[in-house]
């Protein structure tokens, strides 16, 4: 951070791989260069984390720090899971093969089986069970990516795979880029299509691909991931400060990780990634914009500036909801949803010197042990 600083650069966006610390912030090392590169002038935006929804799971919550959540957009990429009974579940999929829309698969959940943790399709774990032509359902978490359940599935001789949300990840649900036909559905649905399972011998089922659905609602919605405050080093200082977009963020795609780099991935150019490294170079963009009008303007300024002018409502003029459809507290908004057109023209704006924040010797932060 002192090199970028010292390279004259005018704004930090720093990812969660940089870090996410939970210790005091005088021995919490972004902390110390953030307060570096603020009293130089630079402004700061750091990632909240991906560890929601719970109350104080956020990191990188200094006060001279923009925090940044991370909330959905407007659009998703679809893949639709169609039952045999006829009911219809939207679902996403950056992965979008050409699958023949007559045909219905055998369709089964992986936690059927008596074996416990089978339910998370982890690797290995599907091994002895005949999937060979089916959907599989696989629930979402227990440190699993979604992809590797997929390539587990894919293993096992599965044609499909559902990754079905459990209760805390309630609507939010993700686009990735699958190896073979996926949808990934809401907790509702999850529990809609379990009970379907159970309810007939013969459970059938088909995914079909939608391409790119505009105008989704609700948006901007805060995810499940998004850490949440309150600070737990810091609780007399609202944190996160200010939610932008972070859900299924289009972007350049030179990588190839993890089970994606099988030979049958051919290595598309573009994908879409979720988390608060995504959300946090949007907040970085409008401020490095609004540093470009206005040359002058310290961090302080700048942020005051985004952060009074943010939307306290979605697009469709209601409170921003989080994952479960519930209006979403300032714990997980902050000040609420990123609007760059005010941003650039606030009005009115709060102003710090540098000169003023605390020294950091004299502070006595309060010390709450970490969870
Ligand atoms: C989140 O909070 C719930 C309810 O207090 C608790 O049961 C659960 O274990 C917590 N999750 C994590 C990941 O800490
Ligand atoms: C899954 O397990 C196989 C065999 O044990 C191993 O070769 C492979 O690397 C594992 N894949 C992942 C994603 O852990
Ligand atoms: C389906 O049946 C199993 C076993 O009988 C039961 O444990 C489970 O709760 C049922 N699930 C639903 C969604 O009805």
């Amino acid at each position: 951070m002192d090199a970028a600083v010292g390279d004259g650069c005018d704004v930090l966006s720093v990812y969660l791989s940089m870090g996410g610390s939970t210790v005091p912030f005088y021995r919490d090392i972004l902390a110390i260069g953030a307060v570096g590169a603020v009293e130089k002038g630079v402004f700061v935006s750091m990632a909240a984390g991906n560890n929601g929804p719970n109350a104080s799971t956020l990191f990188n919550d200094a006060p001279w720090m923009l925090t940044v959540p991370a909330s959905t957009v407007d659009c998703l990429i679809g893949a639709q899971v169609r039952l045999g009974n006829g009911l219809l579940f939207d679902g996403e999929s950056v992965y979008q093969p050409d699958v023949s829309a007559a045909v219905f698969y055998p369709l089964v959940y992986a936690g059927a089986s008596s074996t416990p943790e089978v339910r998370f399709c982890g690797n290995g774990s599907l091994s002895g069970f005949d999937f060979k032509g089916k959907i599989v359902v696989c629930d979402r978490g227990n440190g699993i990516g979604r992809i590797d359940k997929g390539a587990e599935v894919k293993r096992a001789g599965g044609v499909g795979m559902i990754i079905a949300n459990e209760f805390p990840d309630g609507y939010s649900t993700l686009s990735d880029k699958h190896i073979l036909p996926a949808s990934h559905v809401s907790y509702a649905a999850a529990v809609a299509i379990k009970k379907y399972i159970n309810s007939t011998t013969n459970p059938v089922a088909q995914i079909v691909f939608k391409g790119t659905v505009l105008g989704t609602s609700p948006a901007p919605a805060i995810t499940s991931f998004s850490s949440r405050g309150p600070s737990l080093h810091n609780p007399g200082v609202l944190k996160p400060d200010i939610t932008g977009p972070g859900v299924g963020i289009l972007a350049a795609w030179p990588f190839q990780v993890g089970p994606s780099s099988l030979a049958e991935d051919s290595g598309p150019t573009f994908n879409t990634v979720s988390g608060t490294s995504m959300s946090t170079p949007h907040l970085s963009g409008v401020a490095a914009l609004i540093k470009s009008k206005r040359p002058d303007w310290s961090p302080a300024a700048i942020r005051s500036a985004i952060m009074t002018t943010a939307d306290p409502i979605d697009r469709s003029g209601n409170p921003i909801l989080n994952e479960q459809h519930q209006p979403a507290d300032f714990f997980a908004t902050g000040a609420g949803h990123v609007n760059p057109d005010k941003a650039v023209d606030p009005g009115l704006a709060y102003d710090i010197d540098p000169g003023r924040i605390p020294d950091r010797r004299a502070v006595q932060w309060t010390a709450r042990p970490s969870r």
